[in-house]
């Protein structure tokens, strides 16, 4: 839910009002808040934003649903995966009644399904192969080739906008970032322990750190952020200076 008001929204409108756009690149490990932030500073700038991480939840989900991937032990027939991955067709759009854009695969939209844990737990197994990233990564160049963009994953200050004007890597303490994702899926009457989202934190941590195609790691030029004990106005507010410094 976006928490600003309609006053210091276009107070920071105004303060960051200018014909020149630029990208901005968030990147950093799984529920450290970067969609939240990447969201916020978006709409202050009337900018295009992108969840990569959504594009590869649906191919893994499209994996799932094919029988491409065994949700169980996560063995993945890749052969299957390279000679069918041209099939997924993923693309965005903004549902304005639910305030949210939302993901669609093949024309459906499948922006709650691909938040479940049977897609989060099987993602990482997808995310690591060099072909399935390197259509995410041309259709993320494709969309961001006008610049006024604010995408979030693991690679967009690396790999896909090594360019960017401002990059950004976030990171909170592993159990605070638990409790953050815990409460999203309880809002969501999602039935999941406190305990089972701390393991698939920590394990999608690892393998997204440890895995040989694009791992996470920050831009040597990216500025860092451990918001384990910042509130949100504190973080915008954090961002706000940052912009204003790359726009001017
Ligand atoms: O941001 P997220 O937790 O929804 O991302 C889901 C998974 O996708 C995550 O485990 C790693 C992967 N991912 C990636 O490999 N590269 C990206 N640019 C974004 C996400």
């Amino acid at each position: 839910m976006f928490f600003l008001d309609l006053p210091l929204m276009f107070k920071l409108k105004r303060m960051l009002q200018t014909d020149k756009k630029i990208i901005i690149a968030i990147d950093g490990y799984s529920s450290s808040g970067k969609s939240t932030l990447a969201k916020e500073i978006a709409k202050i700038l009337d900018y295009k934003y992108i969840d990569s991480g959504a594009m590869y939840r649906a191919v893994t989900l499209f994996a799932i649903r094919n029988n491409i991937i065994d949700p169980k032990s996560h063995q993945v027939d890749e052969e299957k995966l390279r000679s069918l991955i041209n099939q997924v067709h993923i693309n965005f759009k903004y549902n304005s009644e639910k305030n949210r854009q939302e993901t669609y695969l093949n024309n459906e939209n499948v922006e709650d399904e691909i938040r479940e844990m049977e897609v989060s737990d099987n993602v990482s197994f997808i995310s690591k192969y060099g072909f399935v990233r390197e259509k995410m990564v041309n259709f993320q160049q494709e969309m961001g080739r006008e610049k006024g963009i604010v995408m979030d994953g693991r690679d967009i200050g690396t790999v896909v906008f090594p360019n960017a004007e401002l990059k950004i890597f976030m990171n909170a303490d592993a159990k605070v970032r638990a409790e953050r994702r815990f409460l999203e899926l309880k809002e969501k009457n999602v039935n999941v322990s406190f305990d089972e989202i701390l393991e698939n934190v920590k394990k999608r941590d690892h393998i997204d750190e440890t895995r040989e195609e694009s791992p996470l790691k920050k831009a040597v030029d990216s500025v860092e952020l451990d918001n384990s004990n910042m509130n949100r106005q504190e973080q915008l507010d954090w961002i706000v200076g940052l912009v204003k410094e790359r726009i001017s």
